[in-house]
């Protein structure tokens, strides 16, 4: 760190339960140091307790700014002052910064995934897209595709009634996309995607695939929510918001069937560049993204 520690220094932090492999505090901190900011960020694991309490301590000792993760997302929000607009429609915050009468939360997830799309030349505009899973990570994911201009979002779930719930929501915010609903088996995710398909020339290869279970997260890397060729076949980008491992099942089965894969370190490096950004007013370019990326992904 080439910026002391004196009483002017600022923290900002994480708190969630568990944040022990979180890669939030290498991050934050290398946007720090770039920045020269008088600042430092920490971990807290917040095991039990009042997120109100916690809150309202933090900023009596100075503290600008948290990242919120599993299982506070949520649980925050009834104690903000303010709600960002798509964090109030995905249902989730992610990022606090106290302004000058309290805590305002955002959600980063959406426009990180959005940045890492850009970043990787994937244009979802008019394209159909495939959300594996209906829980906190698909909220934030069905939202960067709407705003993306996808032309049709299709998304499955174990608990189809999660995925219809889901659709619904969004339905009535993103009136020019199409949405459906299904059960994640590979028979019904066949099925919906040929008839949604028919007619068009790109049925066969023409699906833009968001995976945002967790199956095939370490340590259960042997496997993948679909594991049915055929499905990966109408693929042409998969995009898994998981990044430990650095390549999935579900990345491997897109690719063996000729599609382009990706992990999820690029969203996680965007959404924590966004909450960055809010809390310091800055833009942070392609080319320090890219150096501090090349650094997390040594920290595997
Ligand atoms: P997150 O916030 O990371 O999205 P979550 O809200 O608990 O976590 O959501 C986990 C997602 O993975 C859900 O879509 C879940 O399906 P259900 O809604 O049916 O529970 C999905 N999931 C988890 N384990 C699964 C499994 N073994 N097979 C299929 N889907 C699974």
């Amino acid at each position: 760190m080439n910026n002391p520690i004196d009483t002017a220094t600022r923290l900002y932090g994480l708190i969630g339960h568990p944040v022990a492999h979180s890669r939030s505090p290498f991050l934050q901190n290398e946007l720090i140091r770039h920045y020269s900011v008088n600042a430092r960020y920490l971990a807290f694991d917040v095991e039990s307790g009042d997120p109100a309490d916690t809150l309202l301590g933090a900023h009596d000792m100075g503290v600008r700014g948290f990242n919120v993760t599993v299982p506070y997302k949520q649980a925050v929000m009834p104690h903000l002052t303010g709600i960002d607009e798509k964090a109030a429609l995905i249902g989730a915050v992610n990022t606090l910064k106290y302004e000058k009468d309290g805590w305002y939360g955002y959600n980063t997830d959406m426009p990180g995934l959005m940045r890492a799309f850009s970043h990787d030349g994937v244009l979802l505009k008019g394209k159909k897209v495939v959300v594996l899973g209906a829980g906190g990570a698909a909220n934030a994911a069905v939202c960067a595709a709407a705003e993306c201009g996808a032309g049709v979002i299709l998304i499955l779930n174990r608990t189809e009634e999660k995925a219809r719930v889901l659709g619904e929501r969004f339905a009535k915010q993103y009136r020019q996309v199409r949405f459906e609903s299904g059960t994640i088996d590979a028979e019904s995710a066949i099925a919906g995607m040929e008839a949604i398909g028919a007619g068009s020339p790109d049925t066969e290869k023409g699906w833009i695939a968001i995976q945002t279970t967790s199956v095939g997260m370490h340590p259960d890397t042997d496997a993948a929510v679909i594991e049915d060729p055929l499905f990966y076949e109408k693929i042409s980008v998969g995009y898994d918001i998981i990044f430990n491992p650095l390549k999935t099942r579900f990345m491997e089965r897109t690719e063996a069937a000729g599609g382009q894969a990706f992990n999820g370190l690029k969203m996680l490096l965007f959404q924590g560049i966004r909450s960055f950004e809010i809390w310091q007013d800055v833009s942070v370019p392609d080319e320090l993204a890219e150096e501090i990326l090349s650094g997390m992904k040594g920290t595997f």
